[in-house]
């Protein structure tokens, strides 16, 4: 049996853990193996950039962080673009998999390399995805790898900042990934304690903000921690569409609300006000022992449809237990926060404002 793997699109912790998963169980459980990886994700296979892994290679993968084979985006919309030579990426990609004469192709990625792994499938390629991102906004699957070790980060993160601001007396604007979807902001602000958390589907109200914000000092509190999602929408921005709230938001030097805010939150309460942004440090370093134990089951269970020839599937977890998709059900399809759903609930009926 030969395999390819690659790793697509923003990478996370955990991707290391998942391909030493899946190669350790073919090793394992199969006679004849051999295991390739191509770099930096579909770049590797449309220019047929692969290297040999031997079963050593996967060896002390389980806790290392980032992707041993590299990785970029690759827009899904450039997949299907004839190129100068006339020939399209999709094509350089179906002509890498044949040449490399692969029983299956191991795609681990977000949404949108869902999407170019589903077209793969539909030339004939055998296919098996893996749910990877920080942003948990995978469509059908309860849990993405990487997503726990950025929550664990993030509230790790809103409490240290939380004991400076207190020192001060400020409040404390942190700004957390995810452009579409709010999970990571929801998860860690609840972890990390956070008075008000801000995400991409509940647009808000800025007069709301500053009222929650009073509101934790007039409770007594020494600072007030402010949990901004990297999509978060104002409600004056909300009947926009997104590109032209980037225009919007250009003009005034930002990509995101959260520095904005923090100037308006400051001028309305009068309390000292700064902004951070975690960035990146939410995508580095190695997996907690949760992503670690998810990403080898979802490995594992990867090699498993593998072997049964389950092909054009991607790898889910749904109610606790591990199961698979099918690729085009779920490509190009998001995973969002319900506003009105239980995790809100419980936040906000615990005194959690999302400003609104
Ligand atoms: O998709 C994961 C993610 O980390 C988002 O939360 C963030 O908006 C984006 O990637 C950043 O992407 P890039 O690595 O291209 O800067």
């Amino acid at each position: 049996m030969k395999v390819g793997i690659l790793t697509s699109g923003g990478d996370c912790a955990g991707l290391n853990a998942v391909m030493r998963a899946i190669a350790l169980n073919l090793y394992t459980t199969e006679k004849n193996v051999e295991v390739i990886g191509f770099r930096n994700g579909y770049a590797g296979l449309i220019r047929g950039d692969a290297v040999p892994m031997r079963r050593a290679d996967f060896e002390g993968l389980l806790r290392a962080g980032g992707t041993v084979l590299g990785t970029t985006r690759t827009p899904f919309k450039l997949m299907s673009v004839p190129e100068a030579d006339g020939t399209t990426r999709l094509a350089k990609m179906v002509a890498s998999y044949k040449k490399f004469g692969l029983d299956c192709l191991f795609t681990l990625g977000g949404a949108g390399t869902h999407r170019t792994a589903a077209l793969l499938c539909a030339e004939g390629c055998n296919v098996i995805g893996l749910p990877k991102t920080i942003d948990n906004d995978i469509y059908g699957t309860d849990v993405t790898f990487g997503f726990h070790t950025a929550v664990d980060v993030a509230a790790d993160a809103l409490e240290r900042v939380r004991t400076t601001s207190e020192s001060h007396g400020r409040t404390m604007l942190v700004e957390i990934m995810g452009n579409k979807a709010g999970w990571l902001t929801l998860y860690a602000g609840i972890a990390g304690g956070a008075d008000v958390i801000l995400l991409p589907e509940i647009p808000f109200s800025i007069d709301k903000v500053c009222a929650a914000v009073q509101a934790a000092y007039a409770s007594g509190k020494r600072c007030a921690i402010v949990a901004v999602g990297e999509g978060a929408v104002l409600d004056s921005e909300a009947p926009f569409k997104r590109r032209e709230r980037v225009f919007i938001r250009a003009e005034r030097g930002e990509t995101t609300v959260t520095r904005h805010l923090a100037e308006v939150i400051g001028q309305r309460t009068g309390a000292e006000t700064r902004a951070t942004v975690l960035g990146y440090i939410q995508r580095g370093g190695e997996p907690s022992a949760y992503d670690r134990v998810l990403c080898t089951r979802l490995g594992s269970y990867a090699a498993q449809l593998c072997r049964r020839g389950m092909f054009g599937v991607t790898v889910a977890v749904s109610g606790g237990k591990i199961t698979f998709n099918a690729l085009p059900d779920i490509a190009g399809k998001y995973k969002f926060v319900d506003p009105n759903g239980e995790i809100v609930r419980a936040a906000e009926e615990t005194g959690i404002s999302f400003g609104r």
